[in-house]
């Protein structure tokens, strides 16, 4: 069990939670939360936002029951976090990485980026971050100015319309038709492009196969040998 140790609003639909878990983890990984006995009867899965000595963080959109209930915890409240799971980006030997996230799937990308600049303090990284209009989610990336992580924002509209495919690497998140456009025109730009999928998830564990992706290798399970694919691999 975790405690709370600070949750603030960043908008209407956005907050942003910090737990005592301290565990390794990786960019990418992600935890399953729960804040409830039986109803949800599902514990819901949420990308790591940040980490540091203290604890970690999830920035989580309110949809649903599961984020309603998250979103009303206070300082010392208990939170179940259950995890790290998945995989994680490879952050290392970077030279110039695009990351792209829609709505909620910019969230793994705060981690990634501090990540990448602590291991390559050179590499040229450009952030793109989709939201609807009257969003402020960039409000939660503002710090990543000061590590020279280019914040691109996009209020509206399709992100798609101001991507530059000019990086040697792009990793993407979000919804559904954002990642078949990014990948669609990555690979037609020949770069290399990762996607963290974000598929409905029942166990988190591997055990219910409810989160399969086709693969060129056959189904692959998004919380076992995903959530981050390579693009070239994913057959959907
Ligand atoms: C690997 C991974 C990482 C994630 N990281 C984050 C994160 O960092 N922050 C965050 O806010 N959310 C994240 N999510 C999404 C989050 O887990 C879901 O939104 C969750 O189901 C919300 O729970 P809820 O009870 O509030 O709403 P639910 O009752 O589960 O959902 C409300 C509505 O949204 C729809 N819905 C929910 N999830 C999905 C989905 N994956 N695809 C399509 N429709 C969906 C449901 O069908 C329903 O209509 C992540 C998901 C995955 C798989
Ligand atoms: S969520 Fe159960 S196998 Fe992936």
């Amino acid at each position: 069990m975790a405690k709370v140790i600070f949750n603030k609003q960043i908008d209407d639909s956005y907050f942003l939670i910090k737990t005592d878990t301290k565990e390794e983890a990786l960019p990418g990984q992600f935890y399953m939360l729960r804040a409830w006995d039986k109803y949800p009867t599902l514990s819901r899965p949420i990308s790591i936002y940040d980490k540091d000595p203290e604890g970690t963080s999830f920035l989580i959109e309110k949809i649903g029951p599961g984020t309603q209930i998250l979103s009303k915890l206070k300082a010392g409240n208990e939170i179940k976090v259950y995890g790290p799971y998945g995989n994680s980006f490879n952050y290392e030997n970077i030279k110039s990485v695009a990351l792209i996230g829609g709505g909620v799937g910019t969230a793994p990308f705060y981690y990634l980026a501090k990540t990448i600049r602590k291991h390559n303090p050179q590499a040229q990284i450009d952030f793109y971050i989709g939201e609807r209009e009257n969003q402020n989610l960039e409000d939660a990336f503002q710090d990543l100015r000061i590590l020279k992580v280019n914040l691109k924002i996009k209020k509206g509209g399709l992100i798609t319309d101001i991507i530059q495919y000019d990086k040697d690497l792009i990793y993407a998140c979000g919804p559904d038709p954002m990642m078949k456009a990014v990948k669609e025109q990555a690979l037609k730009n020949k770069k290399e492009i990762y996607l963290s999928l974000d598929k409905r998830m029942g166990c988190g564990l591997g055990a219910c196969l409810s989160c399969t992706c086709k693969t060129k290798e056959g189904n692959k399970r998004s919380c076992k040998e995903g959530p981050i694919f390579k693009g070239s691999d994913l057959i959907e």
